[in-house]
Formats: C-alpha cells, structure tokens, sequence
C-alpha cells in the first residue's frame, strides 16, 4: 500500500521530467533561423557567381586594364582606386600568408564589404579587435548551422597575430563611411538563387516573384563585385511599410523599450566603443541581430544589446535593418 501511494506520487514528476526531455529536444531540433533565413543566404548551388567573360577588365574611375590572363594571376584584392584609402598594410591588402586571407579580399580596401560579410569602415579600432577575438574564442558563432561565411571569418580570427589584429583594426577605423547600399520598397524582387560565397545572384531569365516577407539583398553589378571593385552598391529590396515600420521600432526601441539612439548616437553613428548602425547593409543587420537574439553572438560586450534583440520578431528585425540600410550612415 505505501509503496503504491509512493508510485502514485511519484508519476507527475516522471511525466514532467519526460515533457522537458521532450521540449528541450525539439528546442534543439527547430531551425534557428527559419523565420529569417534570407539574412543567411549561403547554398552549394554555383562555384562563382556568373561567368567572368574574357576581357579586358575595367571598372569605371580606374585608368587600370588587365587582361584575363593578367586578371587570373593579380594578387587578390584588386586595388582598383588606390587613391580611395590609405596604404593598406599586408593583412589588409595582401599579399597574404599561408592560412591567412587578407582582410580586403572579403571585406574589400574601402571597407563597405560584400552581401555576406560586413562592413568595417569606420567602426572603432577596438571593437573590431574585441569582435575577432570573439570569433576566435567561440563567443561570435552564427544562429545557422555550418553558415560558410562566417566560419571562413572564424579561420581568419584564428590564425591572425595581434600586431597584425591591430594593423587592421586601424586601418579600417580610419576609413569614412560612405553610402553603399540603397533600399527599395516592393511587392516583388529579382529571382535569385544563393551562391556558396553567402550573397544571391540574379536567375539569368527568370524574372521577378513575390517578395513575401523577405529583404533580398543584391549586388548592383555582380560581375564588377566578383573582381572586388568597391565602387559597386548593393541594392535591398523590402516590402511595403518596411521603411516606416522600422523607424517605429527604432524610436522607441520596440519590445526591449530603449530606442536605439540612447546607445548609438543621435544619427546612429555610434559612440565610443558602441558601432554605427545608420547605412548598413540589411542583410548583416539582421542576421548580427538574429544571432545576438539566439545567443549566437555571446561576447560579454554584447549584454545590453540582449535585451534589445530579445525584444524584436523577425518581422521587426527585417524592419529595422530595411530602415538602418535607408540612412545616410
Ligand atoms: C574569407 C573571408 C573573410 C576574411 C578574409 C576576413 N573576414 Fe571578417 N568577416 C567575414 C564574414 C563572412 C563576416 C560576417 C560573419 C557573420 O555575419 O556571421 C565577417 C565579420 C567581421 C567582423 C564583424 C563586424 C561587425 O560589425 O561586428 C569584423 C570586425 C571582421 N570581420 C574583421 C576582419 C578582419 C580584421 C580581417 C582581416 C584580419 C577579416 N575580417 C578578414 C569574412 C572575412
Ligand atoms: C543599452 C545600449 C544599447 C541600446 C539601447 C541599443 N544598442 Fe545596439 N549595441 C550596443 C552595444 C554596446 C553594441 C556592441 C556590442 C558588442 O560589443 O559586441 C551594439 C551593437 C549593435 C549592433 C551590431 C553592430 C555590428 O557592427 O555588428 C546592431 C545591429 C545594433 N546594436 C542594433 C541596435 C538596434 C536596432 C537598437 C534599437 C532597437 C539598439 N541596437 C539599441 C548597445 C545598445
């Protein structure tokens, strides 16, 4: 008899450690991302955007022209206009070393960056050098699983010295921030399909399809992106309202309640150690959001922004970074 009673009892606690074994497994196998999968575009699909073509190579406001055999043997980045940044020291511009990929080569010389990576221009010195370290040390993951893009930048982090860390991190802090990316508010956008490298190419033919509740955010010329002129702009296609929408969210700093200017300066151009936000591309804020909303992004320097992140849907995350890409940076 007190056994039985002692089963009886015992039964609620065995059902609810059973639930959360249940729920915590099915935390574990829903897709981090799936409410905003286009901030993590990546896919198997094409080895390198779309063919090159044969030559010669010219970019407008360069006096340089190579042909495709010279093209094929420049070292990486191509430094089209020299005359746009300082003399960018080796981990920046190259040449680069063995296991190591110079800076520029993804986040290109004047520092606006590519779809998939992020722009550096202009942020300060020492949170660049405190967010590589934090790739290095596995606090700055990605919220998708195996994201190629940012484990490449997790290589980087790991194999780059501390003279040439900080080399870097002057160079780009020193850079100005400019405009390289322009929003368009639509019902529809380019079909596009993701190429391996993180960014989505234009479907050759195939027209344009609803933009339901994605930012698709394109190269405006892709052929001159892949040959790294940075005079290239991204385009970011939005829906309807997304513009308004995210001002809102802004203002008033949506479900974590602080607006965004108490901490990132009046025009959002950040202060101190806190980057600017105004002029960035949608896609990299969005996902750095997502990623900080997840926990992916866990270095101690992002705790006040936990709780701003925590406070926003993927519908308002897409807002705010279609709005952030609006402004003037
Ligand atoms: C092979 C490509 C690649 C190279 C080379 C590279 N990066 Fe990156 N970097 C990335 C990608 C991709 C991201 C975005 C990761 C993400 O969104 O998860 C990134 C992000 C960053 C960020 C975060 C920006 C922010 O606003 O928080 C910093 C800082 C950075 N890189 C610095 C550097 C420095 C310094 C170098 C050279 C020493 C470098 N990177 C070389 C690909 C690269
Ligand atoms: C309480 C202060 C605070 C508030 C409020 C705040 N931020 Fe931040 N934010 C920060 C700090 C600090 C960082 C740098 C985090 C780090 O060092 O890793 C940051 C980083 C960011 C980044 C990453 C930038 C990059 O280069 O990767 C984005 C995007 C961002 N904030 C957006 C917002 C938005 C949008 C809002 C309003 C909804 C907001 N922040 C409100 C303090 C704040």
């Amino acid at each position: 008899m007190a056994m039985r009673k002692t089963r009886q009892r015992a039964r609620p606690g065995v059902l609810a450690a059973a639930l959360l074994i249940l729920v915590s497994a099915c935390q574990r196998d829903a897709d981090p991302i799936s409410a905003l999968a286009w901030a993590y575009p990546h896919g198997p699909t094409s080895t390198y955007g779309q063919p090159l073509g044969t030559g010669p190579f010219r970019v407008p406001g360069s006096p340089l022209v190579l042909s495709r055999a010279q093209m094929e043997a420049a070292p990486r980045p191509i430094d089209w206009h020299p005359q746009d940044h300082p003399p960018a020291p080796a981990v920046v511009g190259g040449p680069g070393r063995a296991g190591l990929t110079p800076c520029a080569e993804c986040h290109l010389l004047n520092g606006a960056g590519f779809p998939a990576s992020a722009d550096l221009a202009g942020l300060p010195a020492d949170y660049i050098i405190e967010q590589v370290m934090a790739f290095r040390n596995g606090d700055r993951r990605s919220a998708a699983r195996g994201q190629p893009s940012t484990a490449e930048m997790i290589k980087v982090a790991k194999a780059v010295s501390p003279t040439e860390l900080r080399q870097a991190a002057t160079y780009f802090s020193q850079l100005p921030r400019s405009r390289w990316v322009k929003v368009v508010e639509s019902t529809t956008a380019p079909q596009t399909y993701p190429d391996k490298y993180g960014w989505l190419n234009v479907a050759p033919g195939r027209g344009t399809e609803p933009i339901g509740n994605r930012v698709v955010e394109l190269s405006s010329d892709l052929r001159r992106m892949m040959i790294d002129d940075d005079h290239v702009v991204m385009t970011d296609y939005a829906p309807l309202g997304a513009i308004d929408s995210g001002r809102r969210i802004v203002m008033t700093g949506g479900g974590g309640g602080m607006p965004c200017q108490s901490c990132h300066g009046e025009r959002l151009e950040g202060i101190g150690m806190t980057p600017p936000i105004a002029g960035r591309p949608a896609g990299y804020v969005a996902r750095t959001l997502w990623d900080m909303r997840t926990g992916a992004r866990a270095n101690p320097g992002v705790a006040p922004m936990k709780v701003v992140a925590r406070g926003l849907s993927a519908a308002d995350v897409r807002d705010v970074s279609a709005y952030l890409a609006s402004l003037q940076p």
